[in-house]
């Protein structure tokens, strides 16, 4: 071995699948989002947007809805830091990059079509499909319509210009509403298919296989890395 390829071999960096910030961040933001909900829901109850919709006492989080409002802001300040810490590390560390994109058309039809299939197969934790891809990223986005409608709920004067976007203050509390109702349902698929495939919420507590870091910059060059 040349000292350049023994060189280059020594720099390839080792990491998880799941490194332990992404893990660390991925839980407390499950743990936040578990607070948002609940006391989310004990706030919707002193005012209903659905007259049919009440949430049962038992699934909320606040004795009485200011002590919800409470648990509410508590939960967004981990939410929102966490968030931010997330975006950071994704963007800095190129997972988001490498994990998410890209997407192609024809890939998100076989996946489709593979899941309509029952086919749809979670043996390779290390590739994200399709349908994993856009749903991260929607609900990245749904994250951040989440917060932004919170926001103007929170201070309508302060951010009134961002408030005027959404519209009403009754359409600001429908959006956020909604944006709810989609990581709920995000979460129902999201859980039932973590426990479906055990090997990746294993890996998501544990760290996963350790992998060479294909996220780093090209350490070795192309005619060495084929001679090996
Ligand atoms: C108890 C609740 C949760 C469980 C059991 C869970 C489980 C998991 C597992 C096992 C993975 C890895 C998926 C894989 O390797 O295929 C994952 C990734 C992910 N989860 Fe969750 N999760 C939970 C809550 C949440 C919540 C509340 C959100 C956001 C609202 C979320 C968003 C994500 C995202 C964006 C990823 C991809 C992370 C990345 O690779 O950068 N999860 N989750």
């Amino acid at each position: 071995m040349s000292q350049s390829s023994a060189t280059s071999a020594a720099s390839v960096k080792i990491r998880r699948l799941h490194p332990l910030p992404l893990r660390i961040m991925h839980w407390i933001n499950a743990i936040a989002i578990f607070i948002m909900i609940g006391s989310g829901w004990k706030i919707y109850n002193d005012d209903v947007i659905f007259g049919f919709l009440h949430f049962p006492d038992g699934i909320v989080i606040g004795k009485w809805a200011q002590h919800g409002l409470q648990w509410h802001f508590f939960g967004m300040w981990i939410f929102v830091l966490n968030g931010i810490a997330y975006m950071i590390y994704g963007i800095a560390s190129r997972r988001f990059r490498h994990k998410l994109f890209p997407i192609s058309m024809r890939e998100i039809f076989a996946t489709v079509g593979d899941a309509l299939h029952f086919r749809l197969s979670h043996d390779d934790l290390t590739r994200y499909n399709a349908v994993q891809k856009i749903l991260y990223l929607g609900i990245m986005l749904v994250g951040i319509c989440i917060v932004m409608s919170g926001l103007a709920l929170w201070k309508p004067v302060q951010f009134s210009e961002l408030a005027a976007l959404f519209g009403s203050f009754q359409t600001i509390r429908l959006v956020h509403f909604l944006c709810m109702a989609a990581i709920v349902a995000f979460l129902l698929v999201h859980v039932t298919l973590a426990l479906l495939v055990p090997k990746s919420l294993v890996a998501m507590i544990t760290g996963g296989p350790a992998l060479e870091d294909e996220t780093a910059r090209p350490v070795v060059a192309p005619s060495i890395n084929a001679a090996q």
